[in-house]
């Protein structure tokens, strides 16, 4: 794309699973790369942005000239959100966030005890990243949601536009394994609130940089 495309401009990605502890050995996690993430964290950098990158735990490179902060929990995702998200121009939501963590994180490991063939969790919700960050008093002026479907994909990412409050809805099929969580690459539809656009399958550096265009755009820039 045009060089300097996002010169001046802060962008905010989040990426990856996060991980919600049920004791010190055990969590609940998902099955998130963070490729589609760091994808968009390299290709907004290309285009010239200053970008942060939050990352959930995975195990990729950092790409250049992006500042990444590491997090495990989606509370501490959603406090490095709302603490770098003002005086931002984009926000981008990637992370696979898990909805709900243990209502407690034991101290100690949890121990089966003599004769235990069932045992109950407790969760409890998890704040709302993107949801958080668009409602916020200093918004960035274009908020992404991704939407992780395995059905009536246009259909959910609508009601996830107005539901979030975002500008813009990335809606990917999960159920399909060629695409989506762990590939390298993915198929999205770009929903926005008065049109909606289809792109690939292509590399995740592709869809990247297709996204980052239509951020771009919708920027004004
Ligand atoms: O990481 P990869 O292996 O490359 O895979 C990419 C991906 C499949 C994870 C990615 O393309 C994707 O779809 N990310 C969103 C996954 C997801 O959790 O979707 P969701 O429909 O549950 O959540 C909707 C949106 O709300 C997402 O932008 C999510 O980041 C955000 N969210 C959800 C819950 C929460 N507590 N806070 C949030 O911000």
């Amino acid at each position: 794309f045009a060089p300097g495309l996002l010169t001046g401009r802060r962008v905010v990605i989040t990426a990856g699973p996060t991980r919600e502890a049920i004791d010190p050995v055990r969590y609940l996690s998902n099955h998130s790369s963070g490729k589609m993430g760091f994808a968009l964290a390299r290709a907004a950098a290309e285009a010239g942005a200053e970008v942060v990158l939050i990352a959930g735990p995975v195990d990729l490179a950092t790409p250049e000239r992006v500042t990444r902060i590491d997090v495990v929990s989606a509370q501490q995702m959603y406090e490095a959100a709302l603490a770098r998200s003002p005086g931002a121009d984009l926000f981008i939501a990637t992370a696979a966030v898990a909805d709900f963590r243990p209502a407690e994180d034991a101290a100690h490991k949890i121990k089966k005890q003599p004769g235990q063939s069932e045992m109950t969790l407790k969760l409890v919700q998890n704040p709302d990243i993107v949801a958080g960050v668009a409602g916020s008093d200093k918004r960035p002026a274009c908020v992404v949601a991704f939407a992780a479907e395995t059905q009536n994909v246009e259909d959910y990412a609508r009601r996830k536009l107005s539901k979030k409050g975002v500008d813009w809805v990335v809606a990917n099929d999960v159920s399909r394994t060629d695409i989506g969580f762990g590939s390298d690459s993915n198929e999205i539809l770009l929903v926005g609130r008065d049109h909606s656009e289809p792109f690939g399958p292509a590399g995740k550096q592709q869809v990247a940089r297709f996204l980052v265009e239509a951020f771009a755009r919708s920027l004004g820039t």
